[in-house]
Formats: structure tokens, sequence, C-alpha cells
């Protein structure tokens, strides 16, 4: 591979897989959120409007779970990396959980959402949320009894896609960190990168789906990879 130096433009792709450690479920690991809840019921808009009770609940549980778990070593590497690096990053998650900002990331693309914002589908205005949902409380702003989870469904448009894909043609290094590349767009953001020319670096506990598409695959614990690349590229 070329010497991690060389980069001066890096996108990096997170999934569940970086947050496993901290405490959070994946998704389609053996007992991951996909075995325990139907994806139709709480992760679509169709599911929603049949059953907003149980879906408002889903996400009411995930959002009280962020309160039990704290950022990794990896979360903490990227943080450190963003502080250090001198050429251009973009860190991408498609996770909805808080843990890059609280490992000190101060630059986080949420591609599906967050956790810990709330949606009006009223005024369609954003307000950060820490409490629950499905008590039904008013939109901050436009006092209508009509939020939803801040999270991207089945059937939704990611968020940032436009600014996501001009950064993918750009890039020279494309890391995907902890994704299964079962789910688009994400899971196509490594052949983006390729056909732009970059250098392309999976990390994850076991090959992905889509690992053949990588210049270079790491398998392992993503506290122990994610650390051990980050020191690499910065002492280079
Ligand atoms: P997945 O659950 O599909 O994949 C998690 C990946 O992380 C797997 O490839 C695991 O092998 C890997 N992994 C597990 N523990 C790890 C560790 N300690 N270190 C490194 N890797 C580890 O989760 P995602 O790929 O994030 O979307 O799922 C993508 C999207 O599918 C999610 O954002 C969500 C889901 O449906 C929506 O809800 C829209």
């Amino acid at each position: 591979m070329v010497p991690m130096a060389e980069f001066k433009r890096i996108v990096i792709l997170t999934g569940a897989g970086i947050s496993a450690e901290s405490g959070i479920d994946t998704f389609r690991s053996a007992g991951g959120l996909w075995e325990q809840h139907k994806v139709e019921d709480v992760a679509t808009p169709e599911g929603f409007a049949r059953d907003p009770d149980l879906v408002l609940g889903f996400y009411d549980m995930r959002r009280a779970a962020l309160a039990k778990v704290e950022p990794n070593p990896a979360h903490v590497a990227l943080a450190r990396l963003e502080a250090e690096f001198s050429g251009q990053l973009l860190l991408v998650t498609q996770n909805v959980d808080d843990l890059h900002e609280r490992g000190g990331s101060k630059q986080v693309l949420h591609m599906h959402g967050e956790l810990k914002s709330a949606l009006c589908t009223s005024c369609e205005m954003r307000s950060e949320w820490n409490a629950t949902m499905s008590d039904r409380p008013s939109c901050p702003i436009c006092k209508a009894s009509a939020l939803r989870p801040d999270v991207v469904w089945f059937g939704e448009m990611p968020y940032q896609m436009e600014r996501i894909y001009v950064a993918l043609a750009e890039c020279d290094l494309f890391v995907s960190i902890g994704t299964s590349g079962a789910v688009y767009p994400a899971a196509g953001f490594v052949q983006e990168a390729r056909s732009a020319g970059a250098a392309t670096l999976e990390l994850n506990l076991e090959p992905s789906e889509g690992s053949h598409f990588f210049s270079e695959s790491r398998h392992g614990k993503a506290s122990k990879l994610v650390p051990e690349w980050v020191a690499q590229l910065l002492a280079e």
C-alpha cells in the first residue's frame, strides 16, 4: 500500500462495529438488533404509520441505552486523527449513537441520523432530544405533537449524500470501519472511492460483504486496529 503519510484527503465510514465494544448491539450479528426486532416494523415509514408506539418505544430504548455506554479507544483514536491530521478528513458514520462526539470528534456526518435529535413531521425542524418520545411530547418549535426520531429509515434518503459523494470523488484514501457492507448506499462508497483512484482500507472484525473491493483489509477488533492505524498514519 502507498505509505500512509502520502494521503492528504481521507474519507472514513464507520458502522455499528466501532461501537460494539462500547456495549451497543450491532444489527446483523447473532442476537443483534435485527434478530430481536423486525426491520419492517421498527425501521420503515410504513412501520411507523402502522404502530407509532412500537417505533417510538424502540428508539426511546436505544436512546436511553446511550447513557450506559462510553466511547472506546477506536472512537478516541479517530478524534485524535481529526485533531492532528494536517490534510482533509471527512468522518461519515452510519451510527445513530453519539460515541464519536463523546470520544472527542468535532465534525461527524451522521448519514443515518441521530438518536439524540427529534424531527418534527409538522414544521420539519430538528431539535436536540434527550428525553422519550413515546409520551408524544410537543415540538419545541411549533408545539405540534408530531415528533419522530431523526433517523433514516429503510426507503428514506440518507442525509448529506451530495457532500459525501463529492468527498469520495476527491479523496485519496477511503477507510471503512466496523460495517458489514450490507446496506446501500454506504456499501457502495468503496467502489466510488476506487473509481476515483483512491486507496481503500477495511478495518473490520471479519471480511465484510464487500471486502474484495478494498485494496487492503485488516481484521480484528476496532479498539485495537483503529488506534494502530491512526498511530501509523500520524507517525509516517
Ligand atoms: P452491521 O451489524 O450490519 O455490521 C457490523 C459489522 O461490524 C460486522 O461486519 C461485524 O463483523 C463488525 N464488528 C463487530 N464487532 C466489531 C468490533 N469489535 N470491531 C470491528 N468490527 C466489528 O452494522 P452496520 O454495517 O453498521 O441502518 O449496518 C449498516 C446499517 O444497517 C445501519 O446503519 C442500520 C442497519 O440496518 C439503518 O437502520 C437505516
